[in-house]
C-alpha cells in the first residue's frame, strides 16, 4: 500500500479504511475554522460595504451557508487569487427568498441564519437533511418567538418558516444549554430588535460571534456574572460595517492528525496556524493532563484571534477525569478524545456530555458501539462516557457505523492508523462537511488510509 499518496478521491464517498501506519511525521496547515467561516459569511452579508474573507473553510457545511447568503444578500463572490480563494461579500439589505434555505447537515448554519433572518426582518423557510431535521431547533425558535417572531415549526424541528417581524423586541434571557449556536442566534436577532437584549451565559462557550460583531463595528458589552459565566448586552438598531477577515485553522479538525501522532509510535506532527482561543482548547488541556507531549509554538494573533502551530509527538498517556465544566470548550472533540483514551493506560471519565446526544449523531452511543467493535472498552450513561484504556494499540478489524457523522468517521479512521488490524467505516462522504482534505492531509503525514 502506498503510504504517501491518497488512496481515495479528495472528497471520499462510500466506505473507507485506515491501517497501521509507520510513524506520522511532518507539518501541515489546518483547514479553516468552521465556526468562524460560517460567521464571516453571515456577518459579511449583514454588513454595509464589501467584506473580504481569506482562508474560508470550503467544506459542505460552510458552502451551504454561502449558498443561503447568495439567496439573502446582494452579492457573494469567490475569486481565485495567487494567495488562494478570496470571498467577497456585498452585504445588506437582505431580501426574503422565494425558495427554502437548504442547510444540509449544518446545525451551525441553520441556527445562526435563523437569528440573522429575524434581525434582518425578512421572511425565510429552512430545511436540511435527515440528520438536521432530527435535531432540536426549539432552543433557537423559542427565544426568537419571545422577541415577537412567528414560526411554523412542528415540535421545534425543521422544516420551519420564519415570518418577518417588523417590531422585534429585545429580550432578557438566560441560556439553559451552553450553546454558542443559540447565543449567536439571539445576538444576531438582537441587532434588529428594539431595546437592549441581555443574554446571561452561565457557562462560557465559544465567543467568535461576539469578537466578530465587535470587529464589524457593533457595540456590545460583556460583564462577568460573579460565577463561571457572563452577561452580554447588545443594543438593537445597530448596523455593521464591512471588514476583512482571515480565518484561522480549526482546532477541532487539527485534533485528528495530532491525536493520530500521539497514539502512533515514533510520530512527530505539527499542524500550523491553529486557532487557540481558550474557549476552544479544552481538548489540548485534557491531552496535556494525560501526559501528552504537545506544544503550542509560534503563538501569535491573527484577525483578533490567538493562533499557534501545534506540535504533537507520540506519548505514553494515562487516563484522566474530564470535568463537566470543560465540555463547552471541547464539545466536538469527545469522539477523538475517546479514541486517544482507549490507547492510554487506565480509565478516562468524561462528564457533562448531554449535548453529545443531539449532535450530528448520538455521539455517546456511536463512540461506545464503535469502540466495542474494535476491541476498546467503553461504558456510558445519559451524560457521561467512561473509556478503559488498553495502554496501546486496539485490535481493529471491524466495520464501524458512522451514522453519517463526520467526526465519528474521522475518529475511527485515526484509530485504524494505530490498530493491529485495519478499521473500516461504512461511509466517508460526510467528512466533506467539515474537512474535505482529510484524506490528503493524513496521507501527506504518512497515514495509510483511503476510500475502500
Ligand atoms: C458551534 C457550536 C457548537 C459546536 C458546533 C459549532 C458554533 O454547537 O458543536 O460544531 O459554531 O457555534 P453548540 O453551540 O450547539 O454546542
Amino acid at each position: 500500500m502506498n503510504a504517501t499518496k491518497a488512496r481515495g478521491p479528495r472528497r471520499g464517498g462510500g466506505k473507507a479504511d485506515a491501517r497501521q501506519s509507520g510513524p506520522l511525521t511532518g507539518a501541515a496547515a489546518a483547514p479553516g475554522d468552521k465556526s468562524i467561516s460560517h460567521r464571516a459569511l453571515i456577518l459579511g452579508a449583514l454588513a454595509r460595504g464589501e467584506t473580504r474573507v481569506r482562508g474560508l473553510l470550503e467544506a459542505d457545511d460552510v458552502l451551504r451557508t454561502a449558498a443561503a447568503m447568495r439567496m439573502l444578500a446582494p452579492e457573494v463572490e469567490r475569486d481565485r487569487t495567487r494567495e488562494g480563494a478570496l470571498w467577497r461579500i456585498a452585504g445588506a439589505p437582505w431580501r426574503s427568498p422565494e425558495k427554502s434555505l437548504y442547510l444540509g447537515n449544518s446545525g451551525t448554519g441553520a441556527r445562526l441564519i435563523m437569528g440573522a433572518v429575524a434581525g434582518a426582518k425578512v421572511s425565510a423557510a429552512f430545511d436540511g437533511d435527515a440528520s438536521l431535521r432530527s435535531r432540536p431547533m426549539g432552543r433557537v425558535l423559542e427565544p426568537l418567538r419571545m422577541m415577537g417572531l412567528e414560526t411554523s415549526d412542528q415540535n421545534g424541528r425543521l422544516p420551519v418558516a420564519l415570518e418577518a417581524c417588523q417590531d422585534l423586541k429585545a429580550i432578557t434571557v438566560k441560556l439553559t444549554t451552553p450553546s454558542a449556536q443559540v447565543k449567536s442566534a439571539i445576538l444576531l436577532a438582537a441587532l434588529g430588535a428594539q431595546g437592549v437584549t441581555r443574554v446571561h451565559e452561565p457557562e462560557l462557550c465559544r465567543d467568535h460571534t461576539e469578537r466578530m460583531l465587535a470587529a464589524f463595528g457593533a457595540e456590545l458589552s460583556m460583564t462577568p456574572d460573579g460565577g463561571q459565566g457572563r452577561f452580554i448586552e447588545i443594543a438593537g438598531g445597530q448596523s455593521l460595517t464591512a471588514c476583512d477577515v482571515i480565518v484561522p485553522g480549526d482546532p477541532s479538525s487539527a485534533a485528528f492528525p495530532l491525536a493520530a501522532a500521539l497514539i502512533t509510535p515514533g510520530s512527530d506532527v505539527t499542524v500550523r496556524g491553529v486557532l487557540v482561543n481558550p474557549l476552544r482548547t479544552g481538548f489540548y488541556e485534557t491531552l496535556r493532563e494525560m501526559g501528552a507531549d504537545i506544544a503550542f509554538e509560534n503563538e501569535r494573533e491573527e484577525s483578533g484571534e490567538p493562533v499557534a502551530d501545534i506540535r504533537a509527538r507520540h506519548s505514553v498517556l494515562h487516563g484522566v477525569e474530564v470535568p463537566a465544566s470543560r465540555a463547552p470548550s471541547m464539545i466536538d472533540e469527545y469522539p477523538i478524545l475517546a479514541i486517544v483514551a482507549a490507547h492510554a493506560h487506565g480509565e478516562t471519565m468524561m462528564h457533562g456530555l448531554e449535548e453529545l446526544r443531539v449532535k450530528e449523531s448520538d455521539r455517546i452511543a456511536s463512540v461506545e458501539a464503535g469502540l466495542a467493535a474494535i476491541g476498546g472498552d467503553a461504558a456510558s450513561g445519559p451524560d457521561w462516557l467512561r473509556v478503559r484504556g488498553k495502554g496501546g494499540a486496539l485490535k481493529g478489524g471491524a466495520l464501524i457505523k458512522t451514522h453519517h457523522d463526520h467526526r465519528i468517521a474521522m475518529s475511527f479512521l485515526v484509530a485504524g492508523l494505530a490498530g493491529e488490524k485495519p478499521v473500516e467505516i461504512d461511509d466517508a462522504s460526510m467528512i466533506a462537511t467539515s474537512f474535505p482534505d482529510f484524506f490528503a492531509l493524513m496521507t501527506s503525514l504518512g497515514g495509510d488510509l483511503g476510500v475502500s
